[in-house]
């Protein structure tokens, strides 16, 4: 916003270009494939700025980044466990994630796919890479709506998992569905996993997006960034089948239709955003990776 000065000294904000621009995308008034094309413009600059360096300064760009991460918590600290920061309403996670409620990429096998076969293909694969086996205490930070937690309890009966999660309507959500699977192998516990002590020992620990420095890596893997995309187009196309529905939940939430619209656009946008981010370069640029790492001694 451009500042701009009226009549006894008070001071207006006056829309600039970009703001002008950002509303007609909330609102929904920009075609898609103008979207996209915006997107992958400013991923091609991204990555044009990128490759304009030679490798030495590329890696010293790269260590700069490591040092500055190193400073930093790998997750953001929760306030308060009834704010529900990152709580996402159910019923609007329904209407756009699959039906495990994976909220992360899945893995598309093949073409045929669908968006429910690829979270189980992604649930399946994580097991087969962390090598979980009947009996193991897993523990699942940030474990979302459970779809981890719920398929490896149901997959392995021996298996013990604990779900932490910093939101109570995910907590309950999850224990109402270990009831009417009758799984009793699966406990969820409110809290933030940037300060959680669990005096308890695990031989697997299920994380996404959380680096620990007591570990080494044992085996990595890379998944193409297609699946980033092919999870985003199913998202957003479940989004849109779905759209009166979401509305009235988010206007339910909101107060008003015009802050409804703007926050299924604000989904919209991202999910477009990870459609473009996922298909550049033919999904060899932004990929997925799988870590397996082990407790230093
Ligand atoms: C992108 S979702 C992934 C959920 C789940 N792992 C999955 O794949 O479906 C991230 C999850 O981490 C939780 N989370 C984020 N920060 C957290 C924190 N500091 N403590 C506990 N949970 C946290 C969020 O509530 C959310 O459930």
């Amino acid at each position: 916003m451009m500042s701009d000065k009226i009549g006894g000294g008070e001071t207006l904000m006056k829309p600039t270009k970009a703001d002008e621009v950002v509303e007609k995308l909330m609102l929904g008034l920009i075609p898609d494939e103008e979207v996209k094309m915006l997107i992958k413009d400013q991923l091609q600059r991204r990555t044009d700025w990128i490759y304009s360096h030679s490798f030495e300064q590329r890696f010293a760009q790269l260590h700069n980044i490591v040092e500055f991460l190193r400073g930093k918590s790998a997750v953001t600290e929760t306030k308060d466990y009834n704010g529900d920061e990152h709580d996402i309403p159910i019923g609007f996670a329904k209407l756009t994630l699959g039906r495990a409620l994976k909220f992360s990429w899945s893995y598309f096998e093949d073409k045929s796919s669908t968006l429910d076969d690829a979270e189980k293909a992604m649930l399946d694969l994580y097991c087969e890479r962390a090598q979980i086996k009947d009996g193991h205490r897993i523990l699942d930070l940030g474990c979302g709506y459970g779809a981890l937690a719920i398929h490896i309890a149901s997959k392995y009966p021996y298996c013990h998992v604990i779900g932490i999660t910093d939101t109570t309507s995910q907590k309950k959500f999850i224990e109402e569905q270990c009831k009417n699977q009758n799984l009793e192998n699966v406990e969820v516990i409110l809290g933030d996993i940037t300060k959680f002590e669990l005096n308890k020992e695990f031989d697997r620990v299920m994380v996404l997006d959380v680096l620990e420095n007591d570990v080494s890596i044992v085996n990595h893997w890379v998944l193409n960034g297609k699946h980033i995309s092919r999870t985003s187009e199913e998202w957003l196309k479940k989004l849109d089948d779905n759209a009166d529905e979401a509305k009235a939940i988010a206007k339910d939430i909101l107060g008003s239709e015009y802050e409804a619209v703007k926050w299924i656009n604000q989904w919209r946008t991202s999910y477009l955003h990870a459609i473009e981010l996922g298909e550049f370069n033919n999904g060899e640029e932004w990929v997925l990776a799988q870590y397996l790492f082990k407790k230093k001694y």
